[in-house]
């Protein structure tokens, strides 16, 4: 039986519906930016393998620290016991974010590190005794898909069956250029009410919804409202984290930082699951009280899981080198050139670019879904290609592995053009 066969009998896939969608890709082996298929077939991982690999795979760095770590301790519980490795990550945390974030706490990924900044946010206001329960989020967001990151993010059919169970939100319209006065003006009344806990933002891109990009001035006002009124701010930089943006940290485009920030996805560099939640040292001083119940009684068994932490730190040493920055800079401008390139030429709804996140978006008459038909057909044209690029409905993107080389970029860009050239005239 073929490795997808047996896989069809026994793995339930996300995001995925088993009973039409296409067979899985059966990838046996990853190296830097190329994954390999049991046929042999090699595929350019434009994507990141879900936006996580920003070192490319099998980086020997991360690889030899895990192996290490395993000898020193391989999992501790974290409640009551502590190990170097946490210890470490989470002073380099706060080292490598603006300088007034000083509380790591650790879960296990994205939509954790979520629902733990909106645990944290409802339990500050809880352990003050101000009634403050409402939330304020963006149209299109996507923080995750426990409760409370589905509570905040995007109504609509991803999260239909489950909606009657969430808790109430406020929204914002996406804050485009065109609208991001409305988008204060809205904000500002909502905040008048004085009833509001928290704002929650993808900070400059909105990843699920499409790699949808906005401003940092309009953060910036956002902010500064947030503040007037005394509403916490979390940035949800699960997406955004970890150089995508062009700088470390999507915040760091901004003048003013959140109350609280979430780090996932690129942190362990693809290779272990970890989230982290960030905060500054008021937010964790309003826990801090002779009743234990005051304390935030929440935690996974994982949580600050010594592997994990040990990868982390070692994606962070590869940060810090020349290359790794280099490289950035380097996908940041061959981007702004293909886009250049293409401008004008094609039938697109949108081409931006924010930092090593390149979007092309196809003119569609049905508007842009998730389930746009284009995305089949661009789906099967770029694994007929060699590439593993799945595109966000009518919207093809790139966000790769800060290794790939330029041949490899040329080769994606080429391609995408004989997309166009195909889909986009
Ligand atoms: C902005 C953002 N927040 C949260 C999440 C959820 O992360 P995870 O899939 O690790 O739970 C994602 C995942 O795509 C994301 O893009």
């Amino acid at each position: 039986m073929s490795l997808v066969e047996r896989d069809q009998r026994v793995v339930w896939h996300p995001f995925t519906q088993a009973k039409t969608d296409k067979a899985p890709l059966p990838i046996v082996k990853a190296k830097n930016s190329v994954l390999t298929a049991e046929d042999g077939k090699e595929y350019i991982d434009c994507n990141s393998s879900w936006w996580v690999n920003v070192h490319g795979h099998g980086h020997p760095h991360i690889g030899k620290a895990i192996s290490d770590q395993f000898q020193e301790i391989d999992h501790i519980v974290l409640a009551g016991a502590t190990h170097p490795k946490v210890v470490e990550l989470a002073e380099r945390i706060v080292e490598v974010l603006p300088s007034d974030f000083t509380r790591v706490f650790y879960s296990d990924n994205g939509s954790t590190a979520v629902e733990v900044a909106i645990k944290m946010v409802m339990q500050y206001w809880f352990n003050k005794g101000i009634e403050k329960k409402r939330f304020l989020a963006l149209e299109g967001a996507y923080h995750g898909d426990t409760f409370g990151a589905m509570s905040l993010g995007q109504r609509g059919y991803f999260n239909k069956p489950f909606e009657a169970f969430f808790f109430e939100a406020d929204y914002l319209p996406f804050p485009s250029e065109d609208k991001e006065a409305e988008c204060l003006a809205k904000a500002e009344e909502l905040f008048k009410s004085g009833e509001f806990a928290g704002v929650i933002v993808e900070p400059l891109v909105q990843g699920s919804a499409g790699m949808q990009m906005y401003r940092p001035e309009f953060l910036n006002q956002l902010m500064k409202l947030a503040k007037q009124y005394d509403v916490l701010f979390i940035f949800d930089e699960v997406m955004t984290g970890w150089g995508r943006t062009g700088k470390m940290f999507a915040m760091n485009h901004c003048d003013d930082t959140p109350d609280i920030v979430c780090l996932s996805k690129g942190i362990t560099g693809g290779t272990l699951p970890l989230g982290l939640t960030v905060t500054k040292e008021h937010i964790f001083e309003a826990f801090l009280h002779d009743e234990k119940t005051k304390a935030l009684l929440h935690g996974h068994s994982y949580t600050g899981n010594p592997l994990a932490c040990a990868a982390a730190c070692a994606t962070l040493d590869i940060f810090e080198t020349k290359e790794s920055q280099d490289n950035i800079h380097r996908i940041c401008e061959k981007h702004a050139a293909f886009r250049a390139r293409i401008d004008g030429t094609y039938k697109l709804s949108d081409l931006r670019q924010c930092g090593t996140i390149l979007a092309v978006e196809i003119e569609v008459g049905e508007g842009s879904s998730y389930f746009a038909s284009i995305r089949e057909e661009a789906v099967e044209f770029f694994y007929d290609n060699g590439m593993l690029l799945r595109p966000l409905g009518n919207v093809l993107f790139l966000n790769p592995p800060y290794c790939t080389t330029n041949k490899q970029l040329d080769y994606c860009y080429d391609k995408i053009e004989e997309f166009l050239k195909m889909k986009a005239v």
